[in-house]
């Protein structure tokens, strides 16, 4: 046994990560994005002993299998995130808090439809700028001739790197590196050294100490069933977006999840809210099958929906702050 987990449990952690306390020592960070089956971790974490290597990967089976070979390796000095690199970037890490930022073969998303789902946009550069240190590097390589046009583009016009991109003289032993190599395609290069901190702030949102929730009096024996049948999609758009579309209720009757989608602060999270009857007694709260991070959008959503059940004649007996 090695005593620690290579996947962090980052939904219980607070935010930033005490990156300290997860490796139980200190020493500069260099995150990967997208680091697939983990060659380049396990390639380079074994020869930087003094460096604490963090991958983020947004494929559950791809966090699985590299964490598989960094045991079976007992290489100690990396840690696995599985999540988005855009929220896990701004939340997970502390301003100014990483040395390198390294992303091999990120996906190119070729068709003009697709563009948007291409990581390193302008604003995505200017985050990752935020997160590093100064004089801190994005190391990153491609096959697409197009995304390289794209992305060293973006990099130069966040305003806030030193760019050096061409082809590249020596490429990264990954599996899309060899795959493309196989194929006879040239891989090209982009470094960026940050040169100063960009305008836009990044903020750290603020976790609540707790899941919110509400509880409520219904007199009405059936007023679950009927708030169901009657429901009416319920969307609440700003600073947070809030959309809760559907509504399932229970084969007992006693119980309805509503499905809620949430966007704040550059996340996402799709879980199930519950309306629990016990008795007279109501509960409004998170489902206890979703892992959620227990932000004040989730207290937004708990109580909008508190609310439509209070103007079908329910009464608040209390809510918890969640803070
Ligand atoms: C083309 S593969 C490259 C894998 C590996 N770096 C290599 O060179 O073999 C791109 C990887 O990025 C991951 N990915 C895509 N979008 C991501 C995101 N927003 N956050 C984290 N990982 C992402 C994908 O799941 C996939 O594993």
């Amino acid at each position: 046994m090695l005593g620690f987990s290579y996947v962090v449990n980052w939904r219980a952690l607070d935010f930033p990560v005490p990156w300290d306390r997860v490796f139980g020592w200190s020493g500069p960070i260099v995150v990967e994005i997208g680091f697939g089956n983990g060659d380049f971790l396990v390639e380079t974490a074994p020869r930087r002993p003094g460096t604490r290597f963090v991958g983020i990967e947004l494929s559950r089976v791809s966090v699985q299998k590299a964490a598989k070979r960094l045991r079976a390796l007992r290489i100690r000095n990396v840690r696995l995130i599985h999540w988005d690199a855009r929220p896990a970037l701004q939340h997970l890490f502390a301003p100014g808090s990483i040395a390198e930022v390294h992303s091999y073969f990120p996906d190119p998303w070729p068709k003009k439809r697709h563009e948007k789902r291409r990581l390193f946009s302008v604003e995505f550069c200017q985050l990752v700028a935020s997160r590093l240190r100064q004089g801190g590097r994005v190391i990153l390589y491609t096959d697409d001739p197009e995304y390289f046009a794209w992305v060293s583009q973006n990099f130069r016009e966040s305003g806030v790197f030193r760019v050096s991109a061409g082809p590249a003289e020596r490429v990264p032993d990954t599996k899309y590196a060899q795959k493309w190599l196989r194929q006879g395609k040239l891989v090209y290069a982009l470094e960026a050294w940050k040169t100063r901190e960009p305008e836009q702030s990044f903020p750290i949102i603020k976790r609540l100490k707790e899941m919110p929730n509400v509880l409520l009096r219904c007199q009405d024996e059936d007023f679950l069933v009927k708030f169901v049948q009657q429901f009416q999609a319920l969307e609440i758009l700003g600073g947070v977006d809030i959309r809760i579309p559907r509504v399932y209720l229970a084969p007992d009757r006693r119980s309805a999840v509503f499905e809620t989608f949430l966007r704040e602060k550059g996340i996402q999270q799709r879980f199930f809210l519950e309306v629990k009857r016990l008795g007279q007694r109501v509960v409004v709260k998170v489902h206890d099958a979703f892992d959620v991070v227990a932000t004040p959008g989730v207290k937004m959503a708990v109580t909008a929906l508190a609310d439509a059940l209070v103007r079908k004649g329910c009464q608040r007996v209390y809510s918890t702050t969640g803070t």
